[in-house]
């Protein structure tokens, strides 16, 4: 009599137990994060995801929202190990689809026979340099009041973008809670991240763990797994770098000369090839001016991005302005600040009428405003010379390149609902872009 409701309890309590552990174990092997890079090479697009559990890696995409996806591609995973003490593992996927077709629309689900992921959808990037390349800009967005994003994921969905550009500083941060802050970040990415590629720098905040977290998760073109990168889209030609290897000394100072060396021989070959991609744009973290209310690096006159270290050795303002680099795309500074053009504190207008027409420096924009955690930084009350506008609400920059000639950059200010708080066009003729000298 007694042993009889106890039994069946035993009996729901295992059968319960069993159930939870079947789906878990058929979950774990299901893609989640999924995101979409361009390898730097015509034609191609890597799709990036993490499982729980070792499985294959596959791609199946083809042109049709339903029925079959008709053609595969397969990739490799492998085992990232995150920093903290739960030493959690997560197995990151890796696949490039080659040969697709420029402009045109694909379907593609991710996974293996362990698990598949839904459907989604992207475009092909144009190949060649005449097209018209449209990115959304931003940087220093959190897992915590990523303001940005919801209008992000629509505009995405609406087809405006071609590319994403994140100028370092995700989640807040990837290695946290054991690197599931990293999850709950990519998760919520991927309605943007998983239709049109998602290209990156690192910021201060990827720096745990020597950026494993920023290493493992991204796939950025070349072989220094996303620190420093370059690629060609459309008319422009967008270097990708770390700023942090200026900070975190301890990590290997023999990376500043590094880059600094890659950064040279790669703003050569750009210039070489100047009369076909004739925009020579960069994005890093943190910027070399600013005119923020802080005490951070570009606040001080001798910032160390601009000036490098002590001594002036790899400061990059000169680099950027011997190689003529039209356009530094920045972050870091919780707001928006555009500059006239600039070299050594000294405005180089093209004229007083259009400052931007055959600028005689390179234009400067700091775009870390997309929201996190830290909320948004404050200007300093005193105007700089230098400085065209400061916009202290949240949103991100849209960068359109017309062409060879024209190239529009708008604000969009989530605080006023999408409103365009800044627009202005940069022209530079075709001819004498390589140096401003
Ligand atoms: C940090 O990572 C860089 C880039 O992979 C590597 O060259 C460097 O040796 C690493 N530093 C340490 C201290 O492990
Ligand atoms: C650059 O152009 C802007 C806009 O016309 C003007 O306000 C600023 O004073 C100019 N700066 C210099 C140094 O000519
Ligand atoms: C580039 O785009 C601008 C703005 O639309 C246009 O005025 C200009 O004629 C274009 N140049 C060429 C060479 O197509
Ligand atoms: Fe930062």
């Amino acid at each position: 009599m007694i042993a009889g409701p106890s039994l069946s309890c035993y009996c729901l309590l295992f059968l319960f137990l069993l159930g939870d552990a079947g789906a878990e174990g058929s979950q774990k092997a299901a893609p989640e994060q999924i995101h979409l890079s361009y390898p730097g090479e015509a034609g191609c697009m890597t799709v990036t995801w993490t499982t729980w559990v070792p499985a294959a890696s596959e791609v199946q995409f083809g042109l049709q929202l339903g029925g079959v996806l008709p053609l595969r591609a397969q990739g490799t995973s492998s085992l990232f190990v995150d920093g903290g003490l739960l030493r959690r593992k997560l197995y990151m996927h890796r696949v490039t689809l080659r040969g697709l077709l420029p402009g045109v629309h694909y379907v593609y689900r991710c996974g293996s026979a362990q698990g598949w992921s839904r459907r989604f959808r992207f475009r092909a990037l144009q190949s060649g340099p005449n097209w018209s390349p449209r990115l959304a800009v931003f940087g220093d967005m959190g897992a915590d009041n990523p303001q940005a994003l919801p209008r992000l994921r629509r505009e995405t969905q609406r087809g405006m973008y071609d590319v994403v550009l994140h100028v370092g500083d995700f989640a807040y941060n990837m290695d946290q809670d054991n690197a599931r802050v990293g999850d709950t970040f990519m998760r919520m990415i991927e309605p943007v991240a998983a239709s049109v590629p998602y290209m990156t720098c690192p910021g201060n905040h990827e720096e745990r763990y020597n950026f494993s977290n920023y290493r493992a998760r991204f796939s950025m073109p070349g072989d220094t797994e996303g620190l420093w990168y370059s690629w060609d889209l459309g008319p422009a030609h967008i270097i990708s770098f770390s700023t942090e290897v200026y900070f975190y000394l301890h990590y290997g100072r023999h990376l500043i000369q590094k880059q600094f060396r890659w950064l040279e021989r790669d703003l050569q070959k750009a210039n070489n090839n100047r009369a076909l991609r004739p925009w020579i744009i960069t994005m890093g973290h943190r910027p070399m001016y600013c005119s923020n209310a802080d005490l951070d690096d570009c606040t001080r006159h001798e910032s160390k991005v601009r000036k490098g270290l002590s001594g002036g050795h790899y400061g990059l303002e000169d680099l950027f302005y011997k190689y003529g680099v039209d356009l530094q795309l920045w972050a870091h500074e919780h707001s928006y600040e555009r500059l006239w053009p600039i070299y050594d504190y000294q405005v180089y207008n093209g004229s007083r009428e259009s400052p931007y027409t055959n600028p005689r420096g390179p234009i400067h924009i700091i775009t870390g405003s997309a929201g996190c955690e830290e909320l948004l930084t404050p200007f300093n009350p005193f105007p700089r010379p230098w400085s065209a506008i400061r916009v202290k609400e949240y949103g991100f920059t849209r960068l359109h390149i017309l062409n060879g000639t024209h190239l529009h950059v708008q604000q969009v200010s989530d605080d006023q609902d999408g409103k365009i708080v800044d627009d202005v066009w940069l022209v530079r003729p075709r001819q004498g872009r390589r140096t401003y000298l």
